[in-house]
């Protein structure tokens, strides 16, 4: 499996920290935030990795990381989103490096305590489809969230006002082939951007999406409260831990 890191955006939730840097470079507790996601997937085993970013500071990426040398790492593949066209958008860009593969696609500000494998190595023997993980919170209507019966995801909606459950739809996310297929059918969103869940409720339409419930704290990074709750939580215990 490929390792597919979305970390552009202009991160303006976050401003004034990020009117001269990109948000994933940020510390988070005592390392830049886009080390998390890196880690994340080296510690799943999976060392084929693109880094999609974007905006004015992309070049900071390649001086911070080079060859993924400290993630023993050979080799790390960039590549460059113009815009801000979203996330789906922004995963379109990993057509060629995917190569008909399958995928494990990670947004650059999530953090989660324990390390992702399982869910991994239960993708690596799905057939075919999508698979997402879920996480229950306190404020659900922040995120993506999932209404789930008798094992099955029914539907999934973006930030909704009226939550369907607590269950949110964490930022990382496992895709098959068809995915390139489904965001070339893509419509901008009401906000202008290609939606990554759109896409996950094509595979639920398509009765091939899966889901895990995340064990493990996990968080975002991309507002004040969430980038200051990553970096206590890192600092108490640690992120990407495998015995948990
Ligand atoms: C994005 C997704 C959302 C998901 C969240 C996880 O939201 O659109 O479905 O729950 O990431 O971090 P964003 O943080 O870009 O608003």
């Amino acid at each position: 499996m490929k390792g597919v890191i979305l970390a552009g955006g202009l991160g303006s939730r976050l401003n004034p920290l990020t009117s001269i840097t990109n948000k994933h470079l940020l510390p988070v507790y005592d390392k830049p935030m886009i080390y998390y996601p890196i880690e994340a997937l080296v510690r799943a085993g999976i060392d084929d990795i693109l880094l999609v970013t974007g905006g004015n500071n992309a070049g900071d990426f390649l001086r911070l990381l080079g060859n993924g040398a400290e993630f023993g790492l050979k080799h790390l593949n960039y590549t460059y989103q113009h815009g801000e066209g979203g996330i789906a958008d922004a995963l379109g860009l990993a057509e060629h490096f995917a190569d008909d593969k399958k995928l494990c696609v990670i947004l650059g500000d999530n953090i989660l305590e324990r390390n992702i494998i399982q869910a991994v190595s239960d993708f690596e023997k799905q057939e075919e489809g999508a698979k997402i993980l879920l996480k229950e919170v306190h404020d659900p209507e922040r995120f993506g969230v999932a209404e789930i019966s008798e094992g099955k995801v029914l539907s999934i909606e973006e930030k909704p006002k009226k939550p369907k459950s607590n269950l949110a739809v964490i930022g990382i996310y496992f895709y098959d082939r068809q995915v390139f297929e489904l965001i070339h059918g893509l419509e901008p969103s009401a906000r202008g951007e290609l939606e990554i869940t759109d896409v996950n409720n094509m595979y639920i339409e398509r009765g091939q999406m899966t889901y895990e419930v995340l064990k493990g704290w996990w968080t975002d990074a991309g507002t004040f409260e969430s980038l200051h709750r990553a970096s206590n939580l890192v600092a108490e215990g640690g992120a990407n831990k495998v015995d948990a």
